[in-house]
């Protein structure tokens, strides 16, 4: 499935590694991943989520308040892909798996990708998947903006709150092929920035320029969660943008805030590849 960072020629599996037929050579480590990023003008160790923030999202998604995405993702791909045989899904700056690993437990007729820039994301990605032990999903570091996958060789491309590439989405994307892409609604959080700032604001809708498809379904997820622990409250402001953004005066304002009620919402765009 897999193709070669390098060469663009399909990756055999042998062993510990992928190795393409110009003997480009990649090796699965022993956490069980592989990293397909071509490093050549970029510093790997700064690419994508660093590992606080990866521990922070992982700790936060692993106290289930975010569980109701992962169950409507898993009912919007199943109904989108219905009646393809072997559907083959890449999840696309899948971070550090929550989503992929129980995308796969809950479809378990697909193969799954998982693929991040983030090293850590997809060394943790990895162990999940060992827990799990799980045969239906790979993880690989690489980018969104350059899939080490064939053209036309996916059913399915997830997105969760990470880039969006038209291009490559197109290019791996059989034509007909669904894409899926999931945002933050206009009060996305709003529990959260009520406190950090004092004129907080409305999230304004996120804008893909994706050509290639045709939007064929909304769907919105809203609920309130209460966050019960300032541990809770502080990994959810970490895996946001707000943690870049807020003075550390604000994010004083977190400490001792906990129970928090906040508005969580999801938007689920479901695109189809053009003919
Ligand atoms: C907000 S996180 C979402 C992660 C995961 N989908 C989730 O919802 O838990 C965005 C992710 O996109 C990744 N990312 C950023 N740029 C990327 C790129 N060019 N290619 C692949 N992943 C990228 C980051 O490393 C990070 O894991
Ligand atoms: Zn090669």
């Amino acid at each position: 499935m897999y193709i070669c960072p390098c060469c663009g020629e399909k990756l055999k599996q042998s062993d510990n590694s992928y190795t393409c037929r110009n003997r480009h050579s990649f090796d699965i480590s022993s956490k069980g991943y592989v990293n397909l990023l071509l490093t050549k003008g970029r510093n790997p160790a700064k690419a994508g989520d660093d590992p606080a923030m990866i521990r922070a999202r992982s700790d936060f998604l692993d106290t289930g308040l975010y569980s109701p995405l992962a169950d409507k993702l898993a009912g919007v791909l199943s109904k989108s892909l219905a009646g393809v045989k072997d559907p083959v899904i890449i999840d696309s700056g899948c971070g550090e798996g929550y989503y992929t690993v129980r995308l796969a437990g809950a479809l378990p007729g697909t193969r799954l990708f998982g693929i991040d820039i983030s090293k850590s994301g997809i060394a943790h990605a990895a162990s999940r998947k060992k827990a799990l032990r799980a045969d239906n999903l790979e993880f690989a570091v690489a980018s969104s903006f350059s899939l080490p996958f064939r053209k036309g060789s996916a059913d399915g491309v997830v997105s969760v709150f990470a880039p969006v590439s038209n291009d490559e989405y197109a290019r791996v994307l059989k034509l007909g092929g669904k894409l899926i892409v999931v945002s933050p609604t206009e009060r996305h959080l709003f529990g959260l920035k009520a406190l950090l700032y004092d004129e907080p604001y409305e999230n304004k809708p996120n804008r893909y320029s994706l050509r290639s498809f045709e939007l064929i379904g909304v769907e919105r997820l809203e609920y309130t969660a209460e966050l019960t622990t300032d541990k809770q409250v502080r990994d959810l402001f970490a895996m946001t943008p707000y943690y870049y953004k807020t003075s550390p005066e604000a994010a004083q304002r977190l400490e001792g805030c906990a129970p928090l009620s906040t508005e969580i919402g999801f938007l689920i765009q479901t695109y189809a590849r053009r003919l």
